[in-house]
């Protein structure tokens, strides 16, 4: 296993080249099981994830090759089982099973794992599923499902899971008739995934909003699709900019999917200032505590909840970040604390005491955006901090060391 030795060295300068969003890519990817022919997805990341999925998809009957951020993709005879050993690196690889059912009428997936940020589990998948006329059998970690066609529905989600919405969405897209899905979650990556659906000839509306509406077609063809940029990345680099002192020009940022994100790092004290072919990011004036609350979007994001809490640690006077959407998602803190941050944890929230330095330590990488605050406590921290277990990292982001080595870091990997 590998880690990552940081040494603080200093402001970051220089430009970065945001990748594509791998929580697009991801559902956009179980989404290519459905379509006839052949299809290519452009602007695809490289990581662990999409490798995962890729294995994934060969296993379920589809071809799949991945050539410089280029996935090309052609189903033949489709395999309706989704085996463990896959499917337990990654939770969005469950997002196979609707796609299965809508084009086999019978589908048999491992129940998920991915990151131990919360239970996490699949029952508004399952609802949603079943709502569209799927039966499901739960059988020694398996959710067997089958179909005699899916029919059109009008659901309503007991809460905007970002994973149920683009499940439910792909099967609803090929079921008879209409579908009427509300309280859908509003996540760019949500529209995306609609977005690449009707290029290939679905028939969804009412992207961004939370009432989608779904015609069912008969059949998906394939099409080419640019995967959309990664906001979380785009905001993690923000924040390293900040919290460094630097400035980076941020090439390729979807800034327009980032509000939430700008406006507490502009409440902060962090200068963002859009450009034609991106975003430049320094600190602007001392960085000052703020209340961050995570909601669903166009709430600030859970993803980057992790990267502001280590920009708090350095800011003047006290911030709060409480965590609504997943209920263990502060592991990072007591890793932080371990550099010298003064954060105390209450329920859903953390109270954060500003201090004047942090200090190099080893630290251990819990989960993936977690690991991404590590390195940002690690740039900014006197001496050497070694973040290990950092396959999660590699899950999440496209040659992380090399891209802010590139603007002055001072990154290692080395084995453990
Ligand atoms: C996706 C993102 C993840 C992000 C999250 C929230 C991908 C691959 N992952 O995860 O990075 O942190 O959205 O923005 O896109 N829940 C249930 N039952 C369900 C489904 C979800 O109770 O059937 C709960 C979850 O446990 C969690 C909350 O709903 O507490 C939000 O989960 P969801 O929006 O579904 O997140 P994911 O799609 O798993």
């Amino acid at each position: 296993m590998d880690k990552l030795v940081i040494r603080g060295n200093g402001p970051l300068h220089g430009k970065i080249c945001i990748s594509g969003a791998k929580n697009a890519a991801l559902p956009i990817l179980m989404a290519c099981i459905m379509p006839n022919g052949p299809i290519e997805l452009t602007n695809v990341p490289k990581l662990a994830d999409i490798n995962t999925s890729c294995k994934l998809l060969n296993i379920l009957g589809c071809e799949t090759t991945f050539e410089n951020g280029t996935v090309r993709i052609e189903c033949g005879q489709r395999n309706h089982e989704a085996p463990y050993d896959l499917v337990r690196t990654m939770r969005a690889s469950v997002l196979c099973l609707g796609p299965l059912l809508a084009t086999l009428g019978e589908a048999k997936v491992a129940l998920p794992g991915g990151c131990a940020i919360g239970a996490r589990p699949v029952d508004l998948h399952l609802k949603g599923l079943e709502a569209l006329g799927a039966t499901f059998e739960l059988t020694e970690g398996y959710i067997e499902g089958r179909c005699d066609g899916l029919k059109g529905a009008h659901i309503t989600f007991d809460f905007p899971s970002v994973g149920a919405t683009e499940h439910i969405l792909m099967a609803a897209s090929l079921a008879e008739g209409e579908s009427i899905l509300e309280n859908c979650a509003r996540e760019p990556e949500v529209t995306d995934l609609a977005n690449f659906l009707n290029a290939c000839g679905a028939k969804i509306s009412g992207m961004g909003t939370s009432i989608l509406t779904v015609q069912g077609v008969p059949e998906l063809k394939g099409c080419k699709y640019k995967v959309m940029a990664d906001r979380i990345e785009a905001g993690t680099y923000m924040v390293a900019a900040a919290i460094t002192d630097g400035e980076l020009f941020l090439e390729d940022c979807p800034f327009h999917e980032m509000d939430a994100v700008a406006y507490k790092l502009r409440e902060m004290g962090v200068w963002i200032h859009e450009k034609p072919t991106g975003v430049l990011v320094r600190r602007g004036t001392e960085l000052v505590g703020v209340d961050v609350n995570t909601r669903p979007h166009p709430g600030y994001p859970t993803d980057m909840q992790a990267q502001i809490t280590a920009l708090m640690c350095l800011a003047k006077g006290a911030s709060t970040v409480e965590e609504n959407i997943f209920e263990n998602r502060f592991m990072h803190v007591m890793e932080m604390v371990r550099m010298g941050a003064d954060i105390r944890i209450k329920g859903r929230t953390a109270m954060i005491r500003g201090v004047d330095r942090l200090m190099g330590a080893p630290v251990m990488a819990s989960d993936l955006r977690a690991s991404a605050s590590l390195v940002l406590a690690g740039l900014a921290a006197k001496g050497t901090t070694e973040v290990r277990r950092i396959y999660h990292l590699d899950r999440g982001y496209e040659n992380i060391e090399q891209k802010l080595n590139g603007a002055g870091a001072d990154i290692r990997r080395e084995k453990q």
